[in-house]
């Protein structure tokens, strides 16, 4: 049996017994691939990744259920999305079933890993990157597939406690015909540096806004954001410049067809924010978080007294009691182990 305090569990990598790895070279297919040790491994320095970025990932969850079962949650939409940042970066596209079948594999040989019914989930971690040699800026010849898993509590520190964040007025997340809307590991790089700033002020993230006109909500660093006023949910538009999450999709289809709550994908403005009920930011990572305390330009406003909203707890338990085979899976969203 592994030795894990499942009770102080964080978002932080906990090694595990091994981890997935597959390549694909010379213009050929995904194919294949095998389960090995946990550890490091060796790349050239000039591999592609390291020097132009080209690589992709993804972010799934294990989850152990109250019925004692090990089910992945909507691990088809992740094989699809992966597909979509590999065509857009020029990796050989990942084929859906090679996708969900080494998650599979990966986390099979892992399942010890998996933290006990309610305490939290396995993080899967599918990472690809060009890993052949290269000086000049074109596509890697060769490439690298890996899975990597970790055992995961709460993505921010404070819990469910509602975040304090910062709309970023110096610095753009993605621009609109960029990769904004892919997971490209670039993306998350260019968020550090504001992302420590922030941090350094004593807020928990970011919030970006449009590269072109600067009043409209995109998203935070690491995910997406939603509001709710007078009845109704909004989220800003899959623009180009906004990740598909595949909890913003869950939140939108449990809104709508489990609580009854209109979901509707506009426009949200910073005034949008200061008015609205409740705020929250959703994705695999941070589930769905509450927002208490927006700052933009030195005004700070607070969204529900810094309360946790009964709209945000009903979305986030609901979410996590599908997960947790808790209630029905009227969406056929798990996948069995
Ligand atoms: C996820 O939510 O799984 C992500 O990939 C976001 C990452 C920044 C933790």
């Amino acid at each position: 049996m592994v030795k894990i305090n499942w009770d102080s569990l964080g978002f932080d990598v906990v090694p595990t017994k091994s981890m997935f790895k597959a390549t694909c070279i010379q213009g050929g297919k995904w194919e294949g691939g095998s389960i090995i040790p946990y550890g490091n491994i060796e790349l050239s320095p000039a591999a592609n990744v390291l020097n132009y970025g080209q690589g992709a990932f993804e972010g799934v969850k294990a989850f152990r259920t109250v019925k004692n079962n090990i089910v992945l949650f909507r691990v088809d939409k992740n094989a699809e999305r992966m597909a979509f940042s590999t065509r857009r970066l020029c990796i050989p596209e990942m084929d859906v079933d090679f996708f969900i079948n080494a998650v599979l594999k990966t986390v099979k040989d892992n399942v010890d890993y998996i933290p006990p019914y309610g305490k939290g989930s396995l993080y899967i971690r599918p990472v690809v990157w060009g890993t052949s040699p290269g000086i000049g800026v074109k596509p890697a010849t060769d490439y690298t597939f890996m899975i990597f898993v970790s055992p995961v509590g709460p993505y921010f520190k404070k819990g469910l406690k509602p975040l304090n964040l910062k709309i970023a007025n110096q610095f753009h997340r993605a621009a609109p015909k960029g990769i904004g809307n892919i997971k490209a590991i670039g993306n998350y790089s260019a968020s550090l540096y504001p992302l420590a700033q922030a941090k350094k002020e004593g807020y928990d993230e970011v919030i970006y806004l449009d590269a072109v006109s600067e009043e409209r909500i995109e998203e935070t660093g690491s995910a997406n954001l939603f509001i709710y006023k007078n009845g109704i949910i909004k989220t800003p538009p899959l623009s180009g410049s906004i990740l598909g999450g595949v909890t913003r999709d869950s939140v939108c289809v449990i809104s709508q067809k489990l609580l009854n709550i209109p979901v509707e994908e506009s426009d949200v403005f910073i005034k949008d924010l200061e008015e609205a009920d409740e705020v929250f930011c959703t994705g695999t990572a941070v589930v769905v978080s509450p927002i208490g305390k927006i700052t933009f330009n030195e005004k700070t406003f607070e969204i529900n007294k810094n309360k946790i909203g009964p709209i945000t707890k009903k979305i986030r338990e609901s979410i996590l009691g599908i997960q947790r085979e808790e209630s029905i899976d009227l969406y056929g969203w798990l996948k069995y182990l």
